[in-house]
C-alpha cells in the first residue's frame, strides 16, 4: 500500500494527534540538576563561562535544591571547589570539604531529594589532571585508592549515589568494594562509563577550575586523552560499560549527549542497567550564544534536544536546562 492509502501527514494534523502518537515521553522525571559547591556561607556568585549556572556555598547550595525539588526533578549532581589545590587533591575527601558540606545540609532540608556526587580529583588537584600524578604519568592503582576515599566521604555525609568520572581503569571496583566494606550497601554508584575527551567540556572548566596543566612539575602530562575515551571510538565504548557494570555499577553513563547519541542508542540495546546522558556545558553554551545571537529560539531548540537524548535511548538525562525545562514539561 502507498499514497494515497497512505499520507503519513494524517498522524500530524493537530497537537492532540500528535500526542496520540508521540512515540518518545520526556519528563521531568528524567532530569538531573548539576549545582557548583564552593566553601564559604551565603555565596551565589554567577559563573562567567555558563550563563545561568551559580557557585553556591552549602548553605545556599541546599536552598537551591529545596527549589530544583520543588520543580519535581528527583536528583542533583554535585561538584566542589576546595579552598585550596594540592599535589594529591586531598581535599576532595576531607570530611569538611564543601561538597560533603552541601550534601549535609540538603539531606537535612530536603531528605528526599536524591543526592549524586561528582567523584574526581581534578578540581583539587594541583595539576588539575583527574588522578595523582607519579613519574610523569597519571598513576591509575593510586588514583582507584584515592577516589574509593572520596566516594567513601561522600557516603559519609548522606550522598544516595556517588558518580566517579575520572575514567581510572578499575575504579568502580575499588569504590563498590570500599563502599560495602564500611556497610554502605545501598549507596548507589552511577559510573561515567563512557566518557570521552571532548571540546565541549570548555565552559565547565573554567567553572570547576579544572583545566589540566599541559606541563606539570617540570613533567609533560597533556591533556585527558590518555584517560578520557577517543571521540572516534564505539566499540571501545561497549567495552567501558560491560567492564563498569561487572565491576558493580548501578547505572552506567554516556558523556557527551549530543555528539554521541549512537553511542547511546548502541548501550540502550546491550545493556539493561540505566542508561544516563550528559547534557554537557558545552552544549548548553553552544545553544545559548546561538540563542543570544537570535539564531534560534531557546526553548524549541533545547526541548528539541532532549527529545534526543530520550529518544536515543537515555534514561536520565543530566543538564543545566533542567529546571527550565521541568518549567515546560509542567
Ligand atoms: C570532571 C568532570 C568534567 C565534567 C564533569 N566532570 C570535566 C572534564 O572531564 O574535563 C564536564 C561537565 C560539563 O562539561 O558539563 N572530571
Amino acid at each position: 500500500m502507498a499514497f494515497p492509502q497512505i499520507r503519513m501527514r494524517r498522524l500530524r494534523a493537530g497537537e492532540s494527534m500528535r500526542r496520540l502518537v508521540r512515540e518518545t515521553v520526556l519528563t521531568v522525571d528524567d532530569l538531573v540538576h548539576p549545582l557548583f559547591v564552593k566553601s564559604g556561607t551565603g555565596l551565589k556568585q554567577p559563573i562567567s563561562s555558563m550563563q545561568g549556572c551559580y557557585h553556591f556555598s552549602p548553605d545556599l547550595a541546599a536552598q537551591e535544591a529545596a527549589g530544583v525539588a520543588q520543580s519535581g526533578i528527583p536528583a542533583v549532581l554535585l561538584f566542589g571547589l576546595p579552598e585550596k589545590k594540592d599535589k594529591t587533591g586531598s581535599r576532595a575527601w576531607a570530611e569538611n570539604g564543601p561538597v560533603q558540606q552541601a550534601v549535609r545540609e540538603i539531606k537535612n532540608s530536603t531528605p528526599n531529594l536524591l543526592v549524586i556526587t561528582d567523584v574526581c580529583l581534578c578540581a583539587y588537584t594541583e595539576s588539575s589532571h583527574c588522578g595523582l600524578t607519579k613519574d610523569g604519568t597519571i598513576d591509575n592503582d593510586a588514583t582507584c585508592e584515592l577516589l574509593a576515599k572520596v566516594a567513601l566521604s561522600h557516603a559519609q555525609a548522606g550522598a544516595d549515589i556517588v558518580a566517579p568520572s575520572d575514567m581510572m581503569d578499575g575504579r568502580v571496583g575499588y569504590i563498590r568494594q570500599t563502599l560495602e566494606k564500611n556497610g554502605f550497601h545501598q549507596t548507589g554508584i552511577m559510573s561515567y562509563s563512557a566518557k570521552y575527551a571532548s571540546a565541549f567540556y570548555g565552559p565547565f572548566r573554567d567553572a570547576a577550575d579544572s583545566a589540566p596543566a599541559p606541563v606539570f612539575a617540570g613533567t609533560v602530562l597533556g591533556d585527558r586523552k590518555s584517560y578520557q575515551m577517543d571521540p572516534a571510538c564505539c566499540r571501545q565504548a561497549m567495552r567501558e560499560i560491560e567492564l563498569d557494570i561487572a565491576e558493580g555499577a548501578d547505572i552506567v553513563m554516556v558523556k557527551p549527549a549530543l555528539c554521541f547519541l549512537d553511542i547511546i542508542a548502541h548501550a540502550r540495546q546491550r545493556f539493561d542497567v540505566p542508561i544516563a546522558a550528559y547534557n554537557v556545558s558545552g552544549e548548553y553554551m553552544m545553544l545559548n550564544a546561538a540563542a543570544q545571537a537570535g539564531y534560534l529560539d531557546r526553548n524549541a531548540a533545547m526541548m528539541e534536544m532532549l527529545y534526543s537524548i530520550k529518544r536515543a535511548g537515555a534514561d536520565i538525562i543530566i543538564t543545566y536546562f533542567a529546571k527550565e525545562a521541568a518549567a515546560l514539561l509542567k
